[in-house]
């Protein structure tokens, strides 16, 4: 460690927010890896060091230069452990948090940093995280996982992330995070009305989508099958749904309850009702009222029962001015699936990236749609940060 520099390269680097992290903290960038043209673009317009756009299955181009560097950080792709997706335990991208560790393993850093949603330790899936812990174990490492939550780095999102650390020095540290207050959106916006890229896309007063925004107060969110005062269903909006009548409501009401309550399939959170069911609860006129409400559109027809129309948990979900943001992901410039607090419209570019803790200066380049899959893809700067203070504290810095 010549001058007392510390070195790091970063693979699945994505537009480089792990990076930032450990830049903030003194660490010199050696080598940034990633396989999507966009995000290197982004990445080499921002941030110092050199970035190879490579597909990592085929190792890493210039391995021998990275031998014993300080630290290694990797953000291997989440899709395949997050509950937000499919779950597919043989998601071929499983495999990058495997592939990881052999990688590590050869280049041999003093530290190893991995993030992933926590979804990767949970279930089945939790053998791809397990591999990697014993891959760096069986190669001599000390490992640790911590659990983190955005908000108590003092970030306007509650993001849950983890973070794998695999040492081979001889420190012990304090894994524990911080717990600071969690910031609100209201402070996090303030004066992005000038900045670059934010360019605000309002819906169309004409637009179905806009009707259903006006409907959608803050915290709220358009759900057939949640009840309480945070989901709007599609029948509360007749204007845009079609009306029904109070006894069809009723009905409606009682699926959605009965749909979670006796689970007759091992996946998803709740089932269709049986015609059985539905009879025994409504009676001789639940026919009349099934059928109509299948007519209108509100119910659909599944096997020997019936199920809503809209089985979705919550999209046009609108964030409120004094809490945190949910996760930002990569549709947070579609007002489908997130809203404004006071605006009937999605989130801009630079509204999602301060967000997810990227300053001003970070500016996107290129095709906006990549900008919102760069932003819900990063790791956020500030958690970078915290996992580069414990990387520096496993190897003896301080400062
Ligand atoms: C979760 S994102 C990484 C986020 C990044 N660490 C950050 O903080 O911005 C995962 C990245 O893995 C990249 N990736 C997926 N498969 C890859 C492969 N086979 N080789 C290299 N990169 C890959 C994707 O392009 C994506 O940028």
């Amino acid at each position: 460690m010549r001058n007392g520099t510390l070195k790091f390269a970063s693979l699945f680097s994505g537009c480089g927010g792990f990076d930032l992290g450990f830049i903030q903290h003194g660490f010199h960038p050696q080598g940034a890896y990633d396989s999507d043209p966009e995000a290197v673009e982004n990445f080499k317009a921002n941030i110092s060091g050199d970035i190879y756009n490579v597909d990592l299955t085929n190792g890493v181009p210039n391995e021998r230069s990275l031998y014993g560097i300080d630290a290694l950080i990797a953000g291997p792709p989440c899709q395949g452990f997050s509950t937000a997706g499919k779950r597919l335990i043989d998601d071929e991208r499983n495999h990058l948090l495997t592939l990881t560790g052999h990688l590590a393993r050869r280049i041999y850093p003093k530290i190893l940093v991995v993030e992933n949603v926590a979804g990767a330790l949970s279930g089945a899936h939790a053998r791809y995280w397990n591999e990697l812990d014993e891959t760096m174990r069986l190669a001599g490492y000390r490992t640790k996982t911590v659990r983190c939550q955005a908000v108590d780095l003092g970030m306007a999102q509650l993001r849950k992330r983890i973070l794998f650390f695999a040492w081979r020095t001889q420190r012990d540290i304090d894994f524990t995070t911080p717990s600071l207050p969690a910031g609100d959106l209201r402070s996090v916006l303030a004066g992005v009305k000038n900045q670059i890229n934010h360019h605000p896309q309002r819906l169309s007063t004409q637009s179905r989508e806009w009707q259903i925004a006006k409907r959608i107060k803050p915290g709220q969110k358009l759900s057939n099958v949640r009840g309480g005062e945070n989901a709007v269903a599609t029948w509360d909006i007749p204007e845009v749904f079609g009306t029904i009548t109070e006894n069809e409501r009723t009905v409606l009401e009682l699926l959605r309850r009965l749909r979670r309550q006796e689970r007759q399939r091992d996946h998803g959170d709740a089932d269709p009702v049986s015609l059985g069911r539905l009879e025994a609860a409504l009676g001789g006129r639940f026919h009349r009222l099934v059928n109509g409400l299948v007519t209108k559109g509100y119910l659909r027809e599944v096997d020997d029962g019936v199920d809503l129309v809209g089985t979705f948990n919550g999209k046009f979900r609108r964030l409120a001015w004094d809490r945190p943001s949910c996760t930002v992901d990569t549709r947070f410039g579609s007002p489908r699936y997130f809203l404004h607090p006071s605006q009937q419209r999605g989130f801009t570019v630079r509204e999602a990236a301060r967000i997810q803790g990227f300053d001003d200066g970070y500016i996107f380049h290129g095709n906006e749609k990549a900008h919102y899959r760069l932003i819900g893809n990063a790791v956020p700067p500030p958690l970078g940060a915290f996992a580069a203070k414990i990387a520096k504290g496993l190897l003896g810095r301080t400062s």
